[in-house]
């Protein structure tokens, strides 16, 4: 069988990297030893991604196959991580149906024209393949050039992306987003719809392209409780891993500060759930259930820390994992920019020797 040929009800698994350790324990299989990516380990700590984004801005460069290429395998090449995450942003799929916004370097995405009522969801067409060829395109290169490493493909999750939408940039309170979602539920449930429809089509294009498993991202949904959590924001992410369920491929669900939303975020239908540094793995695993697998979770701040430090709180995350069936190691949240890149080099070395069987 040679590396292209596929499997799964709709013929789409990426064969080459089926029996990696990542995609093993995503299945809950055994590994010869834990894997190990880094949330955003592809960006700003390392000296070589600095250099090829010189006079480029971030939206462009996501649109220019072989940039997107060559920062994708930076850090492949340079930590011996066990996956790649494809290097884009979540507005890209945005972005790409026309929505007015940029990435403002040191302070993230801003959106010109804010969503706040009915007349405004007309902004947010269907995504057609088309519209991101250059996703597809990359891909192509990337899982050439990757072999039997994992491509992850990802998107931001509908309540993430309506914050950005909502807000018209980062906010640290939400109060716009959540007006919406208290005063107006049914605008609020037809915007997340929306949403979910052009997450879900981004992540079939990524699937389709060969991405071996997808992430979304739900990074601010932690500011929600529960009953809010379950109301306003499962149906639309549920819809997002039912439309990708036939794939096969692992859906992984992950948001900062969710340790009172992981058994819902587990139930929204994802194979495997990320935690950040807040909630001990095995306390995680027991909230999120049965049958999936776990995702993280050093407290990137660690790695400013001494060498010892590093190493004694890797072995408290490894010791929580250690009766989990399918760990994937992670950090509790995105690789801080001044992180010095050989001390996440050392900690998949560190990872990948204590647990070696
Ligand atoms: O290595 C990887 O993980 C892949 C690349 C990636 C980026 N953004 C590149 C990026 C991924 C997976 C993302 C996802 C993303 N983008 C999320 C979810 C993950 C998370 O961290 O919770 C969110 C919330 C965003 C929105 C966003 N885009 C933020 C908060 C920022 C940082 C703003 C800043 O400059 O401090 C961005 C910009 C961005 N996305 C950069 C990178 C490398 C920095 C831009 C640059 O290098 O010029």
């Amino acid at each position: 069988m040679s590396a292209n040929d596929s499997r799964g009800p709709e013929g789409r698994q990426n064969t080459a990297t089926y029996d990696s350790p990542f995609m093993k324990a995503c299945r809950r299989e055994a590994v010869p030893h834990t894997p190990v990516w880094f949330m955003r380990q592809a960006g700003r700590s390392l000296p070589e991604y600095r250099k090829v984004r010189e006079g480029t801005a971030m939206l462009e460069s996501c649109m220019r196959p072989d940039l997107v290429t060559e920062i994708t395998l930076q850090p492949v090449r340079r930590h011996n991580v066990d996956a790649a995450i494809y290097f884009s942003d979540i507005v890209v799929p945005l972005k790409a149906i026309g929505i007015d916004l940029d990435i403002k370097p040191g302070v993230g995405p801003v959106v010109e024209n804010p969503i706040r009522s009915r007349a405004d969801l007309a902004q947010l067409r269907d995504l057609t393949p088309d519209d991101v060829h250059y996703v597809t395109e990359a891909m192509g290169m990337l899982t050439a050039e990757l072999g039997s490493t994992p491509l992850i493909g990802f998107a931001g999750a509908p309540f993430t992306l309506a914050s950005y939408l909502v807000e018209g940039g980062p906010s640290r309170n939400h109060e716009h987003t959540k007006a919406l979602m208290y005063g107006d539920p049914q605008l609020w449930a037809d915007l997340l719809d929306r949403l979910a429809e052009i997450t879900a089509a981004f992540l079939k294009v990524q699937i389709e392209a060969g991405a071996s498993a997808v992430q979304l991202f739900d990074s601010w949904v932690g500011a929600l409780a529960p009953a809010d959590y379950r109301r306003s924001v499962m149906p639309a992410s549920a819809k997002v891993f039912d439309a990708v369920a036939s794939y096969g491929v692992p859906r992984i669900h992950f948001g900062v500060g969710t340790g009172e939303l992981l058994g819902l975020m587990g139930e929204a239908g994802a194979d495997v759930v990320g935690a950040d540094w807040r909630v001990p793995l095995d306390e995680a695993a027991r909230r999120v259930g049965p049958g999936k697998a776990i995702q993280g979770n050093l407290d990137p701040a660690v790695l400013f820390s001494t060498r010892e430090a590093v190493e004694q709180k890797t072995d408290e995350v490894l010791a929580a994992a250690s009766g989990l069936e399918g760990h994937i190691f992670n950090l509790g949240h995105g690789v801080l920019p001044t992180t010095d890149p050989e001390a996440l080099t050392r900690l998949v070395e560190y990872v990948h020797t204590r647990t070696a069987v």
